[in-house]
């Protein structure tokens, strides 16, 4: 059965980095609200001039690199973003531009918010297993502080900038069951109706201008731990996996208590779960390869390891994906 297994990753965070602490002198917080309600410590941020391709290049640059592979051997590209360098182009045609792909395939962006990463992975799945491409890279990458208002101590205190990437390449190599090396189901679910729990204030059709992000934060949170949960047990039930055979959970970083929250209600044990949301923030469709490119880095994550990966997001928007790296 025709696959698409994850050959590589690689991620990429600005070096400037901004602590609770840096935080509390901007607006109205402690480092201990922020590290109790959110498990947040640290987040970076892109610096003067650094774009959101800057940074999903160099993410696509080690996961090839990693692959030993040129950007010249790859088919397209899949950049989640929401917050592209210009309303348009794609920012995917720039790194398709900066990896010397040339006219070389295709490339263009995926808008789901937090959930983008896994809308790009499945989407570039689809294209690896109907056979219309061999090889793909999956960005995320996000320059999520440009949308903060920086006034707002309810929001500016969550997120950060980065970019991770996968390479996928399709393998006939499989038996066709959840044995197999690659990426085994993905699952996408979107409810409009609840759009304007989280948001942002602005878009050329409507203000014509950038505008800032805007949060029911409560909301959010419950609809967070419900719908990951249901994606999760939705993505197990697909391929005749339990929790038992998981040995990763990768979710979205977002906030330590929905992370807990969402292992425990399907019994996942704490030591199977990847956390960066420490050190990185919410960095919305780059956090789930941010995750996964630390916990390989660092050994946690070997070959043949089955791994969780679900997120949810603006939109509302979620989803969740069963991978044997
Ligand atoms: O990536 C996907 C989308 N994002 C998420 O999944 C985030 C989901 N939501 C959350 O993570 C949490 O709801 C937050 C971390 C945003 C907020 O935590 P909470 O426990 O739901 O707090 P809250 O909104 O109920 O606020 C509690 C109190 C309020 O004060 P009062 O009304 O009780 O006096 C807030 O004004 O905390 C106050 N507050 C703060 N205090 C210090 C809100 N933000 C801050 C802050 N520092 N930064």
């Amino acid at each position: 059965m025709r696959r698409s297994v994850m050959l590589s990753c690689g991620s990429y965070l600005p070096e400037k980095f901004l602590t609770n602490n840096d935080l509390a002198k901007l607006v109205d917080t402690t480092d201990e609200w922020i590290t109790q309600r959110t498990g947040i410590r640290k987040r970076h941020m892109a610096g003067e001039g650094e774009k959101t391709s800057d940074m999903a290049t160099r993410a696509a640059e080690k996961a090839l690199k990693a692959a030993g592979l040129n950007g010249s051997d790859i088919d397209a590209i899949f950049l989640a973003t929401t917050t592209p360098d210009q309303t348009f182009p794609a920012t995917a045609v720039t790194v398709q531009d900066n990896i010397g792909m040339g006219d070389r395939g295709f490339a263009f962006d995926i808008q789901a918010v937090c959930s983008g990463f896994i809308y790009a992975l499945s989407t570039a799945d689809n294209f690896i297993k109907s056979g219309q491409i061999n090889r793909a890279l999956v960005i995320g990458a996000e320059h999520f502080t440009r949308l903060l208002d920086w006034d707002d101590r309810t929001t500016c205190v969550l997120f950060g900038d980065g970019a991770g990437a996968v390479v996928l390449e399709a393998s006939d190599a499989g038996k066709g069951d959840k044995t197999d090396r690659g990426i085994l189901t993905t699952h996408l679910h979107s409810e409009g109706a609840k759009r304007d729990l989280l948001y942002v204030d602005g878009g050329p059709s409507s203000t014509r201008s950038v505008g800032h992000v805007r949060m029911n934060g409560k909301e959010v949170f419950r609809n967070a731990v419900t719908r990951m949960s249901e994606a999760i047990v939705e993505a197990m039930e697909a391929s005749g996996v339990s929790p038992a055979d998981v040995n990763w959970l990768v979710p979205h970083q977002a906030n330590r208590r929905i992370i807990d929250a969402t292992a425990e209600k399907l019994n996942l044990s704490p030591e199977k779960v990847v956390v960066t949301v420490q050190d990185h923030g919410n960095t919305s469709a780059a956090s789930i390869p941010l995750a996964l490119a630390t916990a390989v880095e660092d050994g946690r994550i070997r070959r043949g390891d089955l791994i969780l990966m679900e997120a949810m997001g603006g939109g509302l928007t979620w989803g969740a994906a069963l991978a044997r790296w």
